[in-house]
């Protein structure tokens, strides 16, 4: 995730949205990550995600995007990705979720605090999902509650941000419809 994020910055994006959606009836694992970054030409998109087999001979493209899309694939899953100059990034990927190659979620709370503090002048919408429970950490909320005087770095920030994310992910077990 912080590879995929890292892509994002790389092009310049001023907002990323993330989504985590985990469906146990559906069976599926879906991670989204959008920007507003600075797109891909048609013709890199189609290098970038050229199976293996092709990337190989364009080595200086890169592992974050053929990585991510072999895992969604590994899983019975897909990957796309649509992209335009200017305009920024769309990534989905799909997982059958109970597969045993599915790579786990993982520490998202984590992830999602460092990238905010690593970045404090990017935005994020971070949003997870499991089946019809949902939370989401909006920076531009929160930015806006702290009346531009506090930088989303500042340690106290740093410690809600923790809290509100570990809560969050609490609150969607303890609740949760399984
Ligand atoms: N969100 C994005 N916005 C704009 N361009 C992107 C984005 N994601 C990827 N790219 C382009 O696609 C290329 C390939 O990305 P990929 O993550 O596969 O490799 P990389 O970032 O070059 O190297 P690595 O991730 O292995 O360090 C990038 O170099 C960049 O040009
Ligand atoms: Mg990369």
């Amino acid at each position: 995730m912080l590879d995929i994020v890292q892509n994002s910055l790389n092009a310049g994006a001023a907002l990323i949205h993330i989504e985590v959606d985990e469906q146990e009836q559906a069976d599926t694992l879906i991670v989204r990550v959008a920007d507003d970054g600075s797109g891909m030409p048609p013709e890199l998109v189609a290098k970038v995600t050229d199976p293996f087999v092709t990337t190989r001979t364009t080595r200086k493209v890169g592992l974050g995007l053929p990585l991510f899309m072999q895992g969604a694939k590994a899983a019975d899953g897909d990957f796309s990705i649509q992209s335009e100059v200017g305009k920024g990034t769309r990534l989905c990927a799909t997982y059958r979720r109970s597969h045993i190659d599915r790579q786990p979620v993982g520490d998202m709370a984590g992830t999602v605090q460092t990238l905010v503090l690593c970045n404090p002048d990017t935005d994020f919408v971070y949003t997870r999902r499991l089946n019809n429970r949902s939370f989401t950490l909006d920076t531009r909320e929160l930015r806006r509650a702290l009346g531009g005087e506090v930088p989303l770095n500042a340690p106290e920030v740093q410690a809600w941000i923790r809290d509100y994310l570990i809560e969050g992910e609490k609150g969607l077990l303890e609740v949760s419809d399984r």
